[in-house]
């Protein structure tokens, strides 16, 4: 950068001594410059930087200050003071970014140095917290139906009356809404109310809609659920799965093998007897609900044999009028669907007996049940981990 007298061009080559009134002599000039310059290319941290630049650059800095000064000088010397100061300017100024970038890198390279991470050393499972058995439940289920070919849906818990029931073949005045004990919201605008879904059901038809009418469909869709009931086997909130297929071709026998094939992974058991006992449900038909036998051990219900049964999931052939609703030729497409309370699932499988419990968030509860981040559920492991 241009700044001895002897490079500038002939026109501006007018020394400070000459121009004089400044009161900056050439060799101030110098060495003023060399001053800055120095101590921005040693500056050790960026606010010593910055000081520099506020020195010399900031509005009573040294470089503004002749910069102003040269207003008052007469026409002829304005050009070659201001040629002088304002290549100063720039030089300082890219100095400093110089410096700048150089200790913005030093830093970084001192933060990789200090922030190391030995990846060969074993986990070590979290001291505190652990994983709830409904999302250590809902973990198995994603596994065991990912083997099957199942994708994971979801859907909004606050749904329209539409998606929730009208949909499902259940029309306004259909009784079964009743039985539902549902929740529902302030409408808003003329509109109708929404509610809170009080089953996964809904994501059936969103699945179905999603798909757009001409795609196979395997999915389940585990999430909460409300209903507006409290006991011990009985919380306002509740978890539930819901299964659905949709091709050409199914029948019944898909739907029992299926169940069958998820009951023995999920219960890590071979002798999983089933009991489909024909039931009604407004969006299947036929409809069956599905009970597992349990044998008694030690005067404790054990599942697996059958001494007894217990249910565990609603199912059935989807009703015409639900494929319809979800975009889908019921004359070319059939389909299953299932729902079961994963709550439940998780009860029958890890014994609690107070379903309350679940939603207390006591500390010794869920240090009790709850499960380490590091137990994945995989088949090959068995998917109780
Ligand atoms: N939605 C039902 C409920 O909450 C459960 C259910 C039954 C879901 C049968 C289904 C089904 O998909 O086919 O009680």
């Amino acid at each position: 950068m241009p700044v001895e007298l002897h490079e500038l061009p002939p026109e501006l080559r007018k020394s400070l001594d000459e121009i004089g009134n400044l009161g900056v002599s050439e060799e101030q000039f110098h060495l003023t410059r060399k001053r800055i310059l120095d101590e921005a290319a040693t500056s050790e941290t960026l606010a010593a930087l910055d000081a520099v630049r506020v020195a010399a650059l900031g509005k009573t800095g040294v470089v503004s200050i002749w910069l102003k000064l040269i207003g008052g000088l007469p026409p002829e010397n304005r050009a070659p003071a201001s040629y002088r100061f304002n290549r100063l300017r720039e030089e300082v100024q890219v100095a400093i970014a110089d410096r700048k970038a150089a200790l913005d890198r030093a830093e970084l390279d001192a933060k990789l140095a200090r922030e190391t991470l030995d990846m060969t050393l074993p986990a070590e499972a979290a001291p505190l917290g652990s994983i709830h058995p409904v999302s250590q439940v809902m973990d198995e289920l994603a596994e065991i139906f990912a083997d099957l070919g199942f994708a994971v849906a979801t859907g909004p818990e606050i749904e329209t009356q539409w998606y929730n029931f009208t949909a499902l073949n259940m029309p306004e005045t259909h009784p079964a809404r009743a039985m539902h004990d549902t929740f529902y919201l302030n409408a808003h605008d003329g509109e109708e109310a929404r509610v809170l879904r009080t089953h996964t059901s809904p994501v059936q038809i969103r699945a179905m809609q999603a798909a757009g009418g001409s795609k196979p469909i395997r999915i389940i869709a585990p999430g909460r659920t409300y209903r507006s009931d409290s006991d011990a086997t009985h919380t306002p909130m509740f978890h539930q799965v819901e299964g659905l297929v949709i091709d050409k071709g199914i029948t019944l026998g898909h739907l029992k093998w299926t169940l069958e094939t998820f009951l023995k992974a999920f219960f890590e058991r071979d002798d999983i007897v089933l009991r489909l006992r024909p039931s009604y449900f407004p969006f299947t038909e036929p409809s069956a609900e599905v009970d597992v036998g349990f044998s008694v051990v030690n005067g404790k219900r054990v599942i697996g044999g059958s001494d007894g049964w217990m249910e565990v999931l609603g199912s059935g052939m989807v009703h015409r009028s639900v494929i319809a609703a979800g975009g889908y030729d019921p004359d070319e497409w059939q389909g299953f669907a299932f729902g079961c309370g994963i709550d439940r699932l998780a009860m029958l499988k890890y014994g609690m007996d107070d379903l309350r419990a679940f939603f207390d968030g006591d500390a010794r509860w869920l240090k009790h049940y709850g499960f380490s981040a590091l137990d994945v559920p995989t088949l090959s492991g068995g998917v109780g981990a």
